[in-house]
């Protein structure tokens, strides 16, 4: 996998991603990062990339030059035509599900807006996704870029060492991963759940299943609707809640 991200902050980009585990996974070659300095590439001799908006408003508008121009100096080392992934609050909501998507592609094209957005006609040119981490409004789009990479990136293989890890995450199967618990055995008086010191395996991975299952039923209920769970496990849930009704 080979990200390029298109921003007028780089060094945030750089940072961001260049510690901890996916430090590790640039360090090592399993992914490559290219960003692009959207000012590089303005045509305009003192460095502007945004103009007023027309019609009037507030803000300023990032110009359709510069971005065409970086994303083209991108896509001139490419082989074929990249997804270009435009980081916006109007896009379509990220998940696990499109993580996954996307963590096949071998480019991927980030492009980061700041001010009030940039120039619809270079957008309309070049964009194949728009993309939102949530509904909220962020002051520039390099923390959704790197909130997707992140997670695009722990689907890849090779970057996390251990794999499983990946699939017991909580949306791996649409459901909120069970609780985790590690030494000591009692901290502030409470005691690790008896049933993980008892050593049988299946017995703590019905427990488990059963805690994901209690967990995702009060936090997200959401998520049930297209989980996979079994008409068995459906049952369990609503016999659950309904003790809870009662207390
Ligand atoms: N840019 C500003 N806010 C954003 C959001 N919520 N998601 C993606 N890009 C953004």
């Amino acid at each position: 996998m080979n990200y390029h991200v298109l921003t007028l902050f780089p060094e945030m980009i750089e940072q961001g991603l260049r510690t901890s585990i996916i430090g590790r996974a640039l360090a090592d070659g399993t992914v490559t990062l290219e960003t692009v300095n959207i000012r590089d590439h303005t045509q305009n001799k003192h460095g502007k990339t945004d103009d007023y908006p027309y019609g009037g408003g507030a803000g300023m508008v990032m110009q359709a030059q510069p971005v065409y121009d970086a994303y083209m100096a991108v896509r001139g080392n490419l082989k074929k035509e990249p997804r270009v992934i435009y980081v916006t609050p109007q896009g379509r909501v990220f998940n696990q599900a499109i993580a996954r998507e996307l963590a096949v592609e071998e480019d991927l094209v980030f492009i980061c807006g700041h001010y009030e957005g940039i120039d619809e006609r270079v957008l309309d040119e070049i964009v194949t996704d728009h993309i939102s981490i949530g509904d909220y409004v962020l002051t520039g789009g390099e923390l959704p870029a790197m909130v997707m990479i992140d997670a695009i990136s722990r689907m890849i293989p090779g970057v996390l060492h251990n794999m499983e890890s990946a699939e017991d995450d909580s949306f791996g199967d649409g459901l909120l991963e069970h609780p985790q618990y590690s030494r000591p055995e009692v901290w502030h008086d409470r005691r690790v759940p008896p049933i993980l010191l008892c050593g049988d395996h299946a017995k703590v991975d019905a427990w488990r299943r059963e805690q994901s299952l209690i967990r995702t039923a009060l936090r997200r209920p959401d998520l049930l609707e297209t989980a996979c769970i079994s008409p068995k496990e459906k049952a369990f849930i609503a016999k659950f809640l309904e003790n809870q009704e009662k207390l």
